[in-house]
């Protein structure tokens, strides 16, 4: 066990995840590792722990968290299901996607920031969903990281970014997606809505629900959400998922994006900018170029975009200047680009 002043990281034995889960029952928060970004959890039916999500995170009670199930039949638990969430579910949980759905009586308004529907995650790491078997409730967890900033992918993000606000966080060692889940939209189970790009791309869900996926129509408000959230939501899709505000996932140093760096471009910059790659370069560089993967893998790149970016923020760059994913490339491209967009947005 590693610990600072208020903050303990537990290792997964069966001893502290009994601990954790009785932590969890009488209403703390604990740090959580999950397959995509580390989480941070708490009971979903208790709306006062639910409350201290948001206080430790500095996040605007108008912006609703994810629930976390330990099993497929926990769905109908938290959420009113239809086909096309339960041809998701089959397909793709547990994993990382997230669907909204109408919420049921379980679920405390607190949770959703009122919102009659809810987002819930059938989570793959085995330590979170034991964690959440044994607590014997769903858990309410967002990204673990203070409002706005970037996700943490291990648990020393987490000390980092949150450590004099929380106790206790499991250490499940680092996220082996590194990208937060795909959200889509089902309340209209015949008119899908990609919220989120994930690791289940959108393709994949038009697939395995034998129908396209819409993009949300940017600028456009519905009724059934909250209005008066100007930072979260403010950005071109306004409140269909408020964390969705183009600013967010934002290091403090700014971030320019570039279709391709090149060797030029590096050589007449100065060395107080740093170059994010997607891949390693052929020759030798100096100390302010970085790189996502050594051969540009996407799943790869996924895995250490966060913790890359916590990285050059720490190091106290200018500016940092970051390669996009080629979108030819498919796959994790979209959810790679979204993010570093976010990452660079000023707004
Ligand atoms: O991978 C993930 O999804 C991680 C791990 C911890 O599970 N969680 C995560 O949570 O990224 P968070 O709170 O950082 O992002 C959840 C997003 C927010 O943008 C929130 O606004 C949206 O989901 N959301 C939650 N409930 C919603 C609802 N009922 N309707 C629309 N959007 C919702
Ligand atoms: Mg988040």
């Amino acid at each position: 066990m590693r610990a600072d002043a208020t903050t303990r990281i537990y290792r997964g034995t069966p001893r502290n995840l009994a601990f954790l889960a009785g932590r969890l029952r009488r209403g703390d928060l604990v740090g959580v590792p999950t397959e995509t970004v580390y989480g941070l959890a708490a009971d979903a039916t208790d709306a006062q722990a639910c409350g201290r999500i948001f206080a430790a995170k500095r996040r605007p009670r108008s912006d609703p968290l994810i629930v976390h199930i330990a099993t497929r039949a926990d769905l109908s638990r938290v959420a009113v299901p239809n086909a096309a969430a339960e041809a998701l579910a089959r397909k793709f949980w547990p994993g990382p996607l997230t669907l909204i759905l109408p919420k049921t009586g379980l679920i405390p308004d607190a949770a959703t920031a009122d919102q009659p529907s809810v987002a819930v995650r059938l989570p793959a790491h085995p330590l979170f969903r034991r964690l959440i078997a044994l607590t014997g409730r769903p858990l309410a967890a967002p990204s673990a990281n203070p409002f706005g900033y970037v996700s943490p992918t291990t648990a020393e993000h987490v000390r980092q970014s949150l450590g004099s606000r929380i106790r206790h966080i499991l250490d499940g060692g680092p996220a082996r997606i590194g990208l937060e889940s795909t959200i889509v939209d089902l309340r209209d189970p015949l008119r899908p809505v990609l919220l989120r790009p994930g690791a289940i791309t959108r393709a994949a869900l038009a697939a395995a629900l034998g129908r396209p996926v819409a993009l949300p129509r940017r600028g456009t408000k519905p009724p059934s959400h909250p209005t008066d959230d100007a930072d979260c939501g403010g950005g071109a899709i306004g409140q269909i998922a408020p964390g969705q505000g183009r600013r967010h996932y934002s290091p403090a140093t700014p971030v320019t994006l570039h279709r391709r760096i090149t060797a030029r471009q590096i050589a007449a910059g100065s060395a107080d900018e740093a170059w994010l790659l997607l891949a390693r370069p052929p020759r030798p560089v100096a100390a302010n170029v970085v790189w996502l993967d050594p051969r540009g893998d996407l799943r790869g790149a996924a895995r250490t975009l966060f913790a890359r970016l916590r990285e050059l923020d720490r190091r106290g760059f200018r500016r940092i200047h970051a390669e996009r994913a080629p979108v030819r490339a498919g796959g994790l491209a979209d959810a790679l680009n979204d993010r570093l967009e976010r990452a660079a947005a000023r707004d």
